[in-house]
């Protein structure tokens, strides 16, 4: 039996087995006619333990004042209680329907229980930074880099968990025929793009009392005249463009307050043969080039930290965690979110997304040596010079001729 007391030999186990990516076209053929639940349940209930125990072992190796938090410890407890209940199924027969269908509704527990897992562990960073101050270099980036992989592991467990609960619970979706679990075959970019800006608008305007307008352009060099779909998870699509629409929203009112007018938020959205590219661009100010990385940054934020327990009232802005996490959604599928901004002017927001769903691979970490190796890094001695403050004397050199 699994009991307490074994978990962390069951998760040296399970963490020397890399995670298995599936393209979307797997995760379609999974969920279409020819679909097959024992199948799916096998492989979830030896991958599950996989991403699960990867993601458990780089946990393990943060800073030991951050593992200490309340908050990293409750999330640790959900994440081991999942893996137990996981490997109950092991040695269970798919044959028997009882086993599948409780396996569904542990899987509906699981996904439950970790709906909190992000603003937990922000709770848990703002604990240990207000606790302990500012740290040094390196933590920062070993906390960035983990969380970069904490989340996507958690969006690519997610994924699993709804594609098999969706397929299997037996209802399929009549208003979206297209729809295989959570992935739209047919996604409408165009469409999300718009359902995005108009809940962008509505909550700028209980803000600003007023809301830039959208200038939307579209073109498919594969056929003018056919609407832009791909296979894609409108959920996530909606993430990116919602959290770009907020910030160009409020960066257009805040660099306008004195004009009467507000300039439109343009977006153009293009697909190619390999690509479907994205492009907002508002006239927000921009930001300084230097500063542009740091955006991506968790915890950065230029708005004040709204209350986490205000549930009346979404906020516009505040965690710092928009830009982040909406990278990690693009380039979870091997795609990519950039920002170029001329400061003085605005920002163009550029989301890639691969157009087909054979290039559509999840992008998972792998806990391994190179992984390791990440948090061992110290500080290199810097290669490049410093440019000094003072200008150079070059009168000394002339004397010494
Ligand atoms: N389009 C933009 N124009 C100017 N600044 C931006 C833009 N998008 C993001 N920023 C800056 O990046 C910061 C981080 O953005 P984000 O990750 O979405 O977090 P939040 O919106 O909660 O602050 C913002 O606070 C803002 O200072
Ligand atoms: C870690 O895993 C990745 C992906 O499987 C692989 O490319 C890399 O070589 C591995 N590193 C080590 C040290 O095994
Ligand atoms: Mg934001």
């Amino acid at each position: 039996a699994v009991t307490l007391a074994n978990v962390p030999k069951h998760i040296d186990h399970f963490s020397k087995f890399s995670p298995s990516p599936l393209s979307m076209k797997q995760f379609l053929d999974f969920g279409s006619t020819n679909a097959c639940e024992r199948t799916s349940f096998a492989f979830l209930r030896q991958e599950l333990p996989v991403r699960l125990s990867n993601i458990m072992k780089e946990i393990n190796l943060l800073p030991d004042r951050l593992l200490a938090t309340s908050s990293v410890q409750l999330l640790q407890t959900w994440y081991i209680q999942s893996l137990m209940e996981i490997l109950e199924f092991l040695h269970k027969d798919p044959e028997d329907q009882r086993v599948l269908e409780m396996f569904v509704e542990v899987l509906e527990a699981i996904r439950n229980r970790h709906n909190e897992v992000v603003p937990t562990m922000a709770q848990g960073i703002i604990e240990y930074k207000d606790a302990f101050g500012q740290q040094d270099a390196v933590t920062d980036h070993n906390i960035q880099y983990f969380l970069d992989r904490f989340y996507t592991s958690r969006i690519s467990i997610r994924m699993l968990i709804n594609q098999h609960t969706l397929v299997f619970n037996g209802n399929t979706n009549p208003a979206h025929p297209n729809t295989i679990g959570c992935i739209d075959s047919m996604c409408d970019v165009t469409e999300v793009a718009r359902d995005a800006y108009e809940s962008a608008k509505l909550l700028c305007e209980q803000y600003y009392l007023g809301a830039p307008e959208l200038e939307l352009r579209q073109t498919n060099a594969n056929n003018i005249r056919e609407p832009i779909q791909i296979s894609y998870i409108p959920s996530h699509l909606y993430h990116m463009l919602f959290e770009l629409f907020k910030n160009a929203m409020r960066a257009t009112i805040e660099n306008h307050e004195a004009s009467r007018t507000l300039p439109p938020i343009k977006v153009m959205i293009a697909l190619g043969g390999e690509d479907l590219s994205i492009k907002m661009s508002d006239r927000g100010g921009g930001v300084p080039f230097r500063k542009t990385e740091r955006l991506f940054s968790y915890m950065y934020s230029t708005a004040p930290r709204p209350s986490i327990g205000d549930k009346h009232r979404a906020p516009l802005a505040g965690f710092g965690y928009g830009l982040p996490i909406s990278r990690l959604y693009a380039r979870y599928f091997q795609g990519d979110l950039q920002l170029y901004s001329m400061e003085g002017y605005g920002t163009d927001a550029v989301i890639h997304l691969k157009a087909l769903s054979t290039d559509s691979v999840e992008r998972l970490p792998v806990f391994n040596k190179s992984a390791l190796r990440h948090y061992k890094l110290s500080l290199e001695a810097d290669d490049w010079c410093i440019p000094s403050k003072e200008p150079l004397d070059l009168a000394v050199y002339r004397a010494a001729k």
